[in-house]
């Protein structure tokens, strides 16, 4: 993303400039200060604390069960540690479906609360009123269509959206989207071709997560990226780095030394 000082901060219409001059917009998931001061100091452009946290944190099978009450500390963490990344606070399920009220209401506590400079919910059409109602108080909206993990089990799985005649469905979400005024929009798990018309037939930027490569920029899960997990992978991730099998060897190692007597050594000692 366009940035002329390497640590001026981020704001929301760097996305717009971004998009208009066809410079890609890099974000990732964190969770915590060391892995959002990594990647903020690396340069990446926005940092969301994601409910995916459910999963990553705190052990969940979904994002569904996850409170704001717990995700708040976790945003808090990773805005403390961000100097240029934009850090955008994702609203857990339950706490916007209601109406525009509550999703006010959740909004100002994670912008009270975190000091993150942005909002993201799911949903097209359906949270249209809700993003509307938090632009209108003064806080950015990021929106998220197409596969929304909320939803899974509605949706009956985690399963690619927007085929076929159900492409008509995420258009006119985005359309929702940008009309209520979110700056920019999360295409989660979507046909590449559907991932393009919507960039095409909106002005606000697109963000990838498994929508292909014609949009305004990739998002993904840090953990996903840096393979931190020993489990199944999604086909849109591409692993950076082999962490479940750093991580195993050094804890490996570490008991070993510990059982063989190796480990502390003198010079891990104090006089
Ligand atoms: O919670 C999350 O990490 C997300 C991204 C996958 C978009 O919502």
């Amino acid at each position: 993303m366009s940035d002329p000082a390497p640590l001026k901060r981020v704001r929301k219409r760097h996305f717009q400039q971004a998009r208009d001059n066809g410079i890609p917009i890099v974000g990732l998931t964190s969770y915590d200060a060391l892995s959002a001061a990594i990647f903020d100091q690396a340069g990446i452009d926005f940092l969301l604390v994601g409910d995916s946290a459910g999963q990553v944190v705190l052990g969940y099978d979904s994002t569904v069960p996850v409170t704001v009450d717990e995700l708040i500390p976790l945003t808090r963490a990773v805005a403390n540690a961000a100097q240029r990344a934009f850090v955008i606070a994702d609203l857990p399920f339950g706490s916007y479906e209601l109406g525009p009220d509550q999703a006010l209401q959740t909004a100002f506590r994670f912008m009270k609360e975190t000091h993150a400079q942005a909002v993201k919910l799911e949903g097209g059409v359906r949270s249209a009123e809700q993003i509307r109602r938090i632009v209108t108080a003064g806080i950015p909206v990021m929106a998220h269509i197409g596969y929304t993990p909320q939803s899974e089990h509605q949706i009956g799985g985690h399963l690619v959206q927007g085929r076929g005649d159900a492409a008509d469905a995420v258009l006119a979400d985005a359309h929702a989207v940008e009309d209520a005024g979110a700056f920019a929009v999360v295409l989660e798990m979507v046909p590449s071709e559907v991932a393009k018309r919507v960039t095409e037939s909106i002005r606000i930027p697109t963000i990838s997560v498994g929508a292909g490569p014609h949009t305004s920029g990739q998002l993904m899960v840090w953990t996903d990226f840096a393979g931190l997990h020993g489990g199944r992978y999604p086909r849109f991730v591409k692993k950076y780095a082999d962490l479940h099998g750093v991580l195993t060897q050094a804890v490996e190692s570490f008991r070993n030394d510990v059982e063989s007597g190796v480990y502390p050594a003198p010079e891990h000692e104090y006089e």
